[in-house]
């Protein structure tokens, strides 16, 4: 790990900036390589990962890996954090205090990273980093300029194990990804 996100691991540790830090079992920061340029940002923890205090550990993140590796990449090469990093109750959405309270976590991680792709994984996290009124079925695939990064949603792992209808979307928005990818970020695959 670097230490700029090894400290600010240590002090997300102790965060009760909203309710959910009373009834989590881990907080779950952030897992893969804060070296990297390219970030992908999911919601919230869910049962598992309030477990075991690793995002994206459940059936969900099983799909994430499976997607990652329709890239070429794996955990180990990419950053993977969520819009809250405590469990809501029940796997509810995360509500907008919660994501505000949470969301100065996720942008301190983001100027240690410095990425220059992010992928947006669902609408919470589209709406709270690309715009408050994204619609993901409308605008999933498309690259939006934020902040001098290149910004693109695509469908949650979870949306695609509920609706296997949206697949093929997904496939496309993912050559869309890798293509990008290998053109800003050359190193991602060497
Ligand atoms: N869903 C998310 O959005 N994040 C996780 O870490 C796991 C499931």
């Amino acid at each position: 790990m670097n230490t700029a996100m090894e400290e600010l691991n240590t002090r997300c540790l102790g965060c009760e900036a909203c309710p959910l830090g009373k009834t989590r079992t881990k907080l779950v920061f952030g897992d893969g390589n804060p070296d990297t340029n390219v970030l992908f940002v999911g919601e919230g923890p869910g049962e598992q990962e309030d477990l075991q205090g690793i995002p994206f550990v459940g059936r969900a993140g099983q799909l994430l890996d499976d997607m990652l590796k329709m890239i070429d990449l794996d955990r180990s090469r990419v950053y993977i954090a969520n819009i809250v990093k405590c469990r809501p109750p029940h796997n509810r959405d995360p509500q907008p205090e919660e994501r505000e309270a949470c969301l100065p976590w996720l942008r301190q991680q983001i100027d240690i990273i410095d990425p220059k792709i992010i992928i947006c994984l669902g609408r919470i996290a589209a709406t709270s980093l690309i715009s408050e009124n994204f619609r993901i079925t409308r605008q999933h695939g498309q690259w939006f300029d934020v902040d001098g990064r290149r910004l693109l949603a695509i469908y949650h792992p979870s949306a695609l194990l509920r609706d296997v209808a949206k697949r093929p979307d997904t496939f496309t928005d993912l050559r869309e990804i890798r293509s990008e990818i290998r053109r800003l970020c050359p190193e991602m695959y060497t």
